[in-house]
């Protein structure tokens, strides 16, 4: 078994390692082949693209999401070091099953629970809780969350340490300075392609600074908000995008921690028959993006859904009872809950811990790309709620 997992990880490490500059290493064909790409954030990452499928002519690109995986909480006893280790386990267990499957992993934030870690210290939590993936050679970016956020620790603090230890494996960028308002410097988006060769994507990924917590000024709430800044630069992206690539015709899916207010209704309107998932968090106060006044996010929402074309759906975390995917009415997008990766953060009986995955499939000729996502629940090894995310779903 030892034997077998090492051996495995050969190439995955080969893909660890520093590209671009590095003439030496075989790294350097991403480097070519990113470098001839219009508008491209990456030119010393390795291309992402859609693999060959089984089937002639059809090509897959599989998403996986963790979420909340909550490090470094209680480090004070026995409990909480537990915790990470079975997180970790977590981690492992679900790169290790299906070696070959996954092409990205999202960690969509709550990567820390900020609130008990030491200022010397916090952000070695990053090293630990990156092990896994750095390990295994997957490309991965994050966002970060309202705990990752506190007085001991900040989102560029965790964004510079991951950077610092996954420079071209991880894709997580800090968006420009006046950018994301007051603690939520994580807004980015990363470009997948069908074809490696491909000059223009297929697919872009979005992802957004929701925010929240607390300023390392003690006792400063930061706003729990996608900043309205972030809607003018979704703008501006976006139409550069449309001018680079001389098309509007590509699609999307976007991440944020905190979900937009909106979801609050969107759980009101629920029917498990059409979407099914655990519906175990109760949204309310705290819930969702600025859910006292449930305005404030709304130049984001707008933005993010009139710039944003063929979304195929919006992911968050958060609400670690929540696993559903639905429409959301007001913009007819979308929404789907992570699912709670970690041992720390709150949960309950029944819950149980896991990742949703993303399978995206084309077939070559044709325009569309088919969305398929489910949820795996370590506690039993269940594969649970899998639906398509169609033009009808959860109609
Ligand atoms: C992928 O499939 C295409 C045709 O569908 C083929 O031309 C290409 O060589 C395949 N690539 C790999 C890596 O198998
Ligand atoms: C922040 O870190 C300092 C230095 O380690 C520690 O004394 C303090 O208790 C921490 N503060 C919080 C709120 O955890
Ligand atoms: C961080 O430092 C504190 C005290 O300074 C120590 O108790 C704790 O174990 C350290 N945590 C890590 C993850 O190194």
């Amino acid at each position: 078994m030892h034997l077998f997992s090492s051996l495995i990880l050969l190439p995955a490490l080969c893909h660890a390692l520093p590209s671009g500059r590095d003439s030496s290493s075989s790294d350097t064909q991403y480097t070519t082949s990113a470098a001839e790409k219009t508008l491209n954030p990456y030119p010393d990452h390795r291309v992402l693209a859609f693999r060959n499928s089984s089937t002639e002519g059809e090509y897959n690109f599989r998403l996986t999401v963790f979420s909340d995986v909550h490090f470094g909480e209680n480090p004070w006893d026995a409990w909480g070091l537990e915790q990470d280790r079975k997180s970790l386990a977590l981690m492992r267990e679900v790169l290790e099953k299906d070696e070959e499957a996954i092409d990205y992993v999202v960690l969509n934030g709550d990567l820390i629970t900020g609130e008990n870690t030491f200022r010397e210290n916090s952000t070695d939590l990053i090293n630990q809780l990156l092990t896994p993936f750095i390990e295994h050679g997957v490309p991965f970016s994050t966002t970060h969350g309202n705990h990752d956020n506190q007085p001991n620790i900040t989102h560029a603090a965790e964004i510079e340490r991951e950077l610092s230890i996954a420079p071209t494996q991880s894709f997580t960028r800090i968006g420009d300075a006046d950018v994301g308002g007051v603690g939520g410097p994580g807004n980015y988006w990363v470009p997948v392609y069908l074809h490696e060769s491909d000059p223009t994507p297929i697919l872009v990924l979005w992802f957004f600074d929701s925010r929240g917590g607390f300023s390392t000024t003690p006792g400063q709430a930061i706003d729990d908000w996608v900043d309205d800044s972030v809607a003018k630069w979704i703008e501006t992206e976006s139409a550069k995008m449309n001018e680079a690539w001389g098309t509007e015709d590509r699609h999307a899916l976007a991440f944020m921690h905190i979900p937009s207010h909106h979801i609050e209704q969107t759980q009101d309107e629920l029917d498990s028959s059409k979407t099914p998932g655990q519906n175990g968090d109760s949204l309310g106060r705290g819930s969702t993006q600025d859910s006292a006044l449930a305005t404030r996010d709304q130049p984001f929402w707008d933005s993010l859904n009139t710039n944003v074309k063929n979304l195929i759906a919006v992911v968050s975390g958060h609400d670690h009872g929540n696993e559903w995917c639905a429409r959301e009415s007001s913009k007819d997008v979308v929404f789907c809950f992570a699912k709670h990766s970690g041992y720390g953060g709150y949960s309950r009986t029944g819950w149980g811990r896991g990742v949703r995955h993303f399978e995206l499939t084309v077939q070559e000729g044709t325009e569309g790309v088919n969305a398929e996502t489910w949820i795996w629940v370590k506690e039993g090894g269940e594969e649970r709620a899998r639906v398509t995310l169609g033009e009808d779903y959860g109609r």
